[in-house]
C-alpha cells in the first residue's frame, strides 16, 4: 500500500501551511495550474484582462469573481469535453480595483462580477490537463442583471411583487451565491447566501431583522446606481424578499431562463444537494449558514425519471418543506462545553424532521405557505428546530446514502445572551467546527426520523476536546472550519476549509477522510491554497487521477497598494498592461504526475 492506501489518488499528506504564506501546495508527485481566472474572457467580444482598464462591458464578457461551488461535467464519451460550472459569490472592490477608477464604474464592474458562470473546457485524451475553450457555444455569464423566474407557491404572491415587476415572478440577479449542487438530471443548484449585505431596507420590522437586513448603507453599495437595492422605499420594500432562495441553472441550455424555487424557503442557503430516494421522489438537503441557524431538507411531490428529463426539471418546484430537531442520547450535565465525549463515548442521538409546508399546506400556525416559504427562518424558529453552529455543505454519499452536515463554526455558542451547548452542538465558543452524519431511517431519505451522530470534531488534533471517529489523533492532519464536501468515487469524504488563519493559524486547505471501515476519521491534508484564501469546489474526479478546487478571496486582507497576494500567476512588480501584480480568484486543476 502506498503511504495513501490502496486508492485512485495515493498522496502523502502535506504539512499544514502558515497563515502568512501565499503558496498553494499539493502532495508530491502531482502539479497544478489554473484553468480560468477572474477577468478571463469566455464570451465573443472579450478581451485579455487588464486591471489597469476595467470595464462593466468587458466584466459581463469574462469569468466572474470570488469563484465558489464549481463543477466539472464531462460531455462526451471520449472525455475531451466538459463544462465548467462555477458560481461568483462577491467582490472585494479594495484589491480589485485601481483607486481613480470612476464609483460609479466599479459598482458595475461589480454586478457584472457576481453571478455564475458557464465554460466549456477541452483536453486532448484522458488524464491530460483541460483548458478553456473561449466563446464556446455554451459559454454564459449569469450576473446580478440577468432575468429569473421565481416557481413554486409563493411565486407571484404579494410578498415578492415590486414597482418594477407587478406579477412577482420575475427577478434581476443573484447574489451571494456560495455552494451548491449539481443534480440528477444535469441542472445546476446554487445557493444565495448572504444576500442581505446588498441592500438597505426597514430594519425594524421582525421579518427583517430575522434576516439581517439593516437600514444603514449597504456593504456593497449598489443602492447608489440602482434604486431597488434601497428597500426602504415602497416601490421596492419587496425587493430583499426575493433574495435568499436556492436558484436552479440549466447549464446545457445557454438560453434557458434561470429559475429560483421559493418551494425550498428563503434562508442564507449555502447550497442544496439532491438525492434521488428509494421511492422515488427527490430529496434536497439544504443548510442555513448562519450562527444559530437550522437544516432543512425538501421532498419533491413528482418522482424522478431517467427517461424525462423535462419533467425532472420541474420537481423541485412543489413538495413538502421540514426542518432538523436534534437529540441527543447522554444526559445533558454530560455535555460540558469542552468536546469531551460524554460516557457513552459519541456525541450521537436520533432526530425528526419537523414540516413547515406538507401536501400544500402550512404546518406552521399563523402563517401561510408563502409566508412561510418567504420567511422560512421565522417559521423554522416557530416549529421548535435546533440551533445549529452554521450548516454549510450538507453531502448524501453516493455510496452509503449517509448525509454528511459540515458545521463551519460558531464563536458565540454558549456566550451570554446566546443558546448554550446540545449534544449535536457540543462546545461553548466553537471555533473549529465539526461534521454531522445523519442516517435516514430505513435508508430512506424521505423518512421523519434519523439517527445522527458527531464523526468529527473539529481542530488541531493535539488540542483537546477534538475528535476523528476514534481514529489515532497523531496520525490526523490539523483542520478546521469544514465548509464545502465532495465524494470520491470510492466513498471517501473530501472536506475544503474557510477559516483556518484565525482559527488554527494556518492556510485554508482541502482534506481527504474516509468514513468506513479501519482507516475511518483519518484526516489527511491534500492541499493548501494561498494567503487570506478558502478553498471552495473541491471536485473529485479521482478515476481521472485529477481534483478541482476554486480559490476564493486570495489576498482579501490586502489593498490595491498593499496586495498581500499574488495567486495564481505570481507576477512581479506592479500591473503592466495585460498582467496584474495582485491576486486573481481561479479554478486550479490538480493533476497526477
Ligand atoms: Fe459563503 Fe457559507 O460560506
Ligand atoms: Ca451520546
Ligand atoms: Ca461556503
Ligand atoms: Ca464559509
Amino acid at each position: 500500500h502506498g503511504p495513501g492506501g490502496r486508492t485512485n489518488l495515493p498522496f502523502r499528506p502535506i504539512s499544514p501551511v502558515a497563515a502568512t504564506e501565499d503558496t498553494f501546495v499539493v502532495p508530491q508527485g502531482y502539479t497544478w495550474e489554473p484553468i480560468i481566472r477572474w477577468g478571463d474572457p469566455i464570451l465573443p467580444g472579450g478581451v485579455p484582462f487588464d486591471a489597469s482598464d476595467q470595464s462593466a462591458e468587458k466584466q459581463a464578457l469574462a469569468f466572474g469573481y470570488n469563484n465558489d461551488y464549481t463543477d466539472v461535467i464531462v460531455t462526451n464519451r471520449a472525455g475531451t469535453k466538459a463544462l465548467l460550472c462555477c458560481n461568483h459569490e462577491y467582490v472585494n472592490p479594495a484589491i480589485m480595483f485601481p483607486p481613480d477608477l470612476d464609483a460609479a464604474e466599479q459598482l458595475r464592474i461589480a454586478m457584472a462580477a457576481h453571478g455564475f458562470a458557464i465554460v466549456e473546457l477541452e483536453r486532448s485524451r484522458p488524464g491530460e490537463r483541460w483548458r478553456y475553450v473561449p466563446s464556446a457555444p455554451k459559454n454564459r455569464r449569469i450576473t446580478a442583471s440577468t432575468p429569473f423566474r421565481l416557481t413554486g407557491p409563493a411565486a407571484g404572491s404579494d410578498l415578492l411583487r415590486t414597482a418594477a415587476d407587478p406579477t412577482g415572478t420575475v427577478v434581476l440577479g443573484t447574489i451571494g451565491n456560495c455552494s451548491g449542487g449539481t443534480t440528477p438530471w444535469g441542472t445546476i443548484l446554487s445557493g444565495e447566501e448572504n444576500f442581505n449585505g446588498y441592500f438597505r431596507a426597514d430594519g425594524s420590522t421582525p421579518e427583517n431583522k430575522r434576516y439581517g437586513l439593516s437600514e444603514g448603507e449597504s456593504t456593497y453599495g449598489w443602492e447608489a446606481i440602482e434604486p431597488r437595492f434601497d428597500a426602504r422605499t415602497a416601490d421596492y420594500a419587496n425587493e430583499p424578499n426575493r433574495f435568499g432562495y436556492i436558484v436552479e441553472i440549466d447549464p446545457t441550455d445557454p438560453t434557458s431562463t434561470p429559475r429560483k424555487h421559493t418551494s425550498l424557503g428563503r434562508l442564507k442557503h449555502e447550497g442544496a444537494n439532491v438525492v434521488v430516494a428509494k421511492n422515488g421522489h427527490v430529496v434536497a438537503y439544504t443548510g442555513d449558514d448562519e450562527r444559530f441557524d437550522y437544516l432543512y431538507k425538501f421532498v419533491s411531490k413528482g418522482r424522478y425519471d431517467k427517461r424525462d428529463r423535462r419533467r425532472n426539471l420541474d420537481l423541485l418546484t412543489e413538495g413538502d418543506l421540514y426542518v432538523a430537531r436534534f437529540h441527543g442520547d447522554s444526559p445533558a450535565s454530560q455535555i460540558d462545553g469542552t468536546g469531551t465525549l460524554p460516557r457513552d463515548g459519541r456525541f450521537d442521538g436520533y432526530g425528526q424532521w419537523i414540516p413547515l409546508v406538507r401536501n400544500g399546506r402550512s404546518k406552521v400556525a399563523g402563517m401561510s405557505v408563502e409566508e412561510v416559504l418567504v420567511f422560512t427562518r421565522l417559521a423554522a424558529d416557530r416549529a421548535g428546530a435546533t440551533k445549529m453552529d452554521r450548516c454549510e455543505d450538507v453531502q448524501p454519499s453516493p455510496t452509503t446514502g449517509k448525509v454528511y452536515v459540515a458545521c463551519t463554526n460558531n464563536s458565540q455558542r454558549g456566550t451570554s445572551g446566546r443558546a448554550g451547548v446540545d449534544e449535536a452542538n457540543p462546545r461553548t465558543e466553537n471555533k473549529d467546527g465539526h461534521i454531522v452524519e445523519i442516517v435516514e431511517d430505513d435508508g430512506d431519505h424521505t423518512s421523519r426520523v434519523f439517527r445522527w451522530n458527531l464523526v468529527i470534531v473539529a481542530g488541531d488534533p493535539a488540542a483537546e476536546g477534538t475528535y476523528f471517529a476514534g481514529y489515532p489523533k497523531e496520525k490526523v492532519s490539523p483542520i478546521s472550519c469544514p465548509d464545502n464536501l465532495a465524494f470520491d468515487s470510492e466513498g471517501n469524504l473530501w472536506i475544503s476549509t474557510d477559516g483556518q488563519p484565525s482559527s488554527i493559524q494556518k492556510c485554508d486547505g482541502l482534506f481527504k477522510v474516509p468514513l468506513e471501515g479501519r482507516e475511518r476519521g483519518h484526516v489527511q491534508q491534500f492541499l493548501s491554497v494561498p494567503r487570506d484564501a478558502e478553498t471552495c469546489g473541491p471536485v473529485v474526479h479521482d478515476r481521472d487521477g485529477s481534483i478541482f478546487v476554486a480559490v476564493q478571496h486570495p489576498g482579501e486582507d490586502g489593498t490595491w497598494d498593499a496586495q498581500r497576494s499574488r495567486f495564481p500567476d505570481y507576477v512581479e512588480g506592479r500591473a503592466r498592461v495585460g498582467e496584474f501584480a495582485g491576486p486573481r480568484p481561479a479554478v486550479v486543476q490538480v493533476l497526477r504526475g
